[in-house]
């Protein structure tokens, strides 16, 4: 595969050459962009000697007629990413401005467009850089979300770029390349028109007074993941989704609830819909919230729990049951023969079953196993986005097939 790769200016630039070395071991080209920014991190001869190609950095270096013009150079690739992404080049994405030559290579593409934004948590939470975000999402480009973690700045949160295998992956997803990992398959785009897929994701918070609530450690990736990867295959896609922090996936309808009761009823008025993915890490167990602010001096407080409804069970059981229900099952010992229990119990088609007894909750990657009537197919650990891109091209496959559901 050819890439086309934009080289921000940030921090994260010195990450491109490595990435570079990637894409190359793995037999894949690499014409590097070099913004004016990304030049006071990384240097072009840094670039070139790593990608055997030349490096272009400016629009004027492309007037001569025997050179690639600009609109040449955008097309020659088979994808284009944008690696660091920072908050200026994004706002100028999504604004369509084109005033160097990474910018007019970008609006001249006529190719996949990949993002990895990288930049300080504060900036990436901004509602401008989340508004631009949105659009690119909307204009069809694919947004690798920054991890989590201690940043360059001193500052801790969403921002960093992930490590360049996760890059290197994501981006040849998306032109449905053959991936480091043979678990990697692209959704066929547009399959799932005019289907509707609903979507639970993130924990349940339980009030047991004005300021305190009972949680769990879902971070809802997983959950948020395989919602953008059904909208990308053009599924019509109702997301509800638990307190989490993650921007909305482009083409998605979200539904914020924060209880059990409240995922219950927002799912029961989200019917009827095809398929049901239920990631949510649902609380079992509510306490009647004191209407007032527990106090210390009174003691340890005597909660007194009641079962939460189950929303897998619930739908499951009926009228409205989608043609395929899909659940998770988050455990932490006996994995497969906790889940394949559970599939039966709760009346699933299929159980996604991980072993979150490592740090999965929270972390970008996941190793699940995929449970049906005919047992167990275990598939290789993967980003929470290639997981998402396997289990919706697998629900393609299945709800296409004339054969029954399995
Ligand atoms: N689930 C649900 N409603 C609940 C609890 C769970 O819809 N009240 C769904 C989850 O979204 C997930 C599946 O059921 O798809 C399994 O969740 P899990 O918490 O593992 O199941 P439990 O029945 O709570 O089993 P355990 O005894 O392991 O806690």
């Amino acid at each position: 595969m050819k890439i086309l790769l934009i080289i921000g200016g940030g921090i994260a630039a010195y990450k491109a050459s490595e990435l570079i070395r990637q894409f190359r071991k793995a037999g894949h080209q690499v014409t590097p962009v070099l913004t004016a920014g990304g030049a006071h991190f990384v240097t072009p001869m840094t670039l070139a000697a790593l990608a055997e190609s030349p490096v272009y950095t400016s629009l004027w270096d492309l007037k001569d007629e025997r050179e690639m013009g600009h609109i040449q150079l955008s097309r020659t690739a088979d994808v284009v990413l944008v690696c660091p992404a920072t908050a200026d080049l994004l706002a100028k994405m999504a604004a369509g401005v084109a005033d160097d030559l990474a910018t007019t290579l970008l609006l001249a593409t006529d190719k996949p467009v990949v993002v990895a934004p990288a930049m300080n948590v504060r900036m990436w939470l901004h509602p401008a850089t989340q508004r631009n975000i949105a659009q690119l999402k909307a204009d069809g480009i694919t947004v690798i979300d920054p991890d989590d973690g201690a940043m360059a700045c001193g500052e801790f949160g969403p921002g960093r770029l992930p490590d360049p295998p996760d890059v290197m992956a994501a981006t040849l997803l998306r032109i449905g390349a053959s991936s480091p990992s043979p678990a990697l398959v692209n959704p066929v785009a547009d399959a799932l028109i005019g289907h509707h897929i609903l979507v639970t994701a993130g924990p349940t918070h339980e009030p047991i007074d004005p300021v305190r609530v009972i949680a769990n450690r879902s971070s809802g990736k997983q959950g948020f993941a395989i919602a953008a990867a059904a909208a990308q295959a053009g599924a019509r896609v109702t997301l509800i989704a638990g307190p989490v922090s993650l921007p909305t996936p482009g083409g998605v309808a979200r539904i914020d609830v924060e209880t059990a009761d409240q995922m219950a009823a927002a799912v029961e008025a989200a019917l009827p819909a095809d398929v049901a993915i239920l990631v949510a890490a649902v609380a079992d167990w509510k306490v009647t919230p004191s209407p007032v602010k527990l106090k210390k001096g009174d003691g340890p407080p005597a909660l007194a729990f009641s079962p939460n409804p189950d929303i897998l069970a619930t739908l499951a059981a009926s009228p409205d049951r989608p043609r395929l229900l899909i659940g998770f099952a988050a455990e932490t010992n006996d994995v497969v023969a906790n889940a394949t229990d559970k599939r039966r119990r709760k009346g699933a088609d299929w159980i996604i079953a991980n072993d979150v007894s490592g740090d999965v909750m929270g972390g970008s990657h996941n190793q699940v196993h995929l449970i049906t009537a005919d047992g167990d197919d275990p598939w290789e650990v993967a980003t929470k986005e290639a997981v998402a891109a396997r289990l919706i091209a697998h629900i393609i496959q299945t709800i296409h097939a004339k054969t029954p559901l399995t």
